[in-house]
């Protein structure tokens, strides 16, 4: 049986993980299956190199981090329902938000985020893998909850610590409410993902939480972010804000260059990640699965709709 080996991504990283070896054969083996279970854990972001480049393998690979579930959202598109439930694929043709960026049109760029923040339960992970590139862009970054919190000044970690965070799925960039600096809007999300982010609740999760572990995670992103739970005034507006930029100057990223003969997991309850974007000439494809395994923190703001927040500017 066929040994498979696990670095570390980068010297000056303190998450991430790079394995080889990962073969259909090498994932009958407990032993190579509890080596991927444990890096994910360790370090929250794994690229499997060189690695199969079928649906069928990036299944495989997702069912050894755990069972796979659905994704929550109906209208968003899946891959092949045959194959697994909830495969879904981010693709930049078709309807899709664009925005500009240092003069660059760009499509399938996202802002940080953790996936499905906007429901009560999170998946655990998931596994990415690009079905077709653009020449150029078209990065996937990734940054770690835990290394931002250690990072971060004192003081904000006092003032953030035990808030809560409201989260909705009205995503779309021109209703961003946070870190809206530095890009222009293009094209915006379609009114279907609306329709369905009015029925739902606002979504609540821990601005940090703890680990097993015992490592405490930074958990806000700017993306789908409403506000702070007890605090929906401009105090509390500011105070995320101002941790939010404090956690961007702390915070160490990794931008994933797709290959074309990779696969990407990571850890959704730690880490945070956002789309770099690519032309809305070239077509990207990614396929990604969506791993179940909740952390037990979020819930539903019972009798709490979610609503929309509209910039100042559009009123
Ligand atoms: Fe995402």
């Amino acid at each position: 049986m066929s040994a498979i080996t696990a670095t570390h991504l980068g010297d000056n990283l303190p998450f991430g993980a790079r394995i080889c070896g990962v073969t259909r054969e090498s994932l009958d083996d407990e032993a190579n299956r509890e080596l991927i279970r444990r890096t994910l854990r360790e370090r929250g972001v794994i690229v499997f190199e060189d690695i199969e480049q079928t649906g069928e393998m990036q299944v495989a690979l997702s069912k050894v981090l755990g069972p796979l579930k659905d994704h929550p959202v109906a209208t968003v598109e899946r891959a092949d329902e045959d194959l697994a439930e909830g495969v879904i694929a981010i693709r930049s043709d078709g309807d899709t938000m664009m925005v500009e960026e240092d003069g660059k049109q760009l499509v399938t760029w996202q802002p940080w985020h953790f996936d499905h923040c906007y429901q009560n339960e999170l998946n655990y992970a998931g596994v990415l893998r690009s079905v077709s590139l653009p020449r150029d862009d078209g990065m996937t970054g990734f940054a770690d909850g835990i290394q931002i919190w250690n990072d971060l000044p004192d003081d904000l970690k006092a003032r953030i610590d035990g808030k809560t965070v409201i989260h909705t799925l009205f995503l779309r960039l021109s209703d961003m409410k946070f870190d809206t600096g530095g890009f222009e809007v293009v094209m915006d999300a379609d009114d279907e993902i609306y329709k369905f982010a009015a029925t739902l609740p606002r979504a609540l999760h821990p601005a940090v939480w703890r680990r097993e572990t015992g490592e405490k995670v930074f958990h806000m992103a700017p993306w789908m972010a409403f506000g702070l739970l007890e605090d929906e005034s401009e105090a509390g507006d500011r105070l995320f804000a101002e941790v939010w930029e404090a956690a961007k100057k702390v915070m160490k990223s990794y931008y994933h260059k797709w290959q074309g003969s990779e696969m990407v997991a990571w850890d959704n309850h730690r880490m945070l990640h956002r789309g770099q974007g690519s032309s809305p000439d070239e077509v990207r494809v990614m396929h990604r699965t969506t791993i179940k395994g909740d952390y037990g923190l979020g819930r539903w703001d019972e009798g709490h709709l979610a609503t929309r927040w509209v910039p100042e500017a559009a009123e």
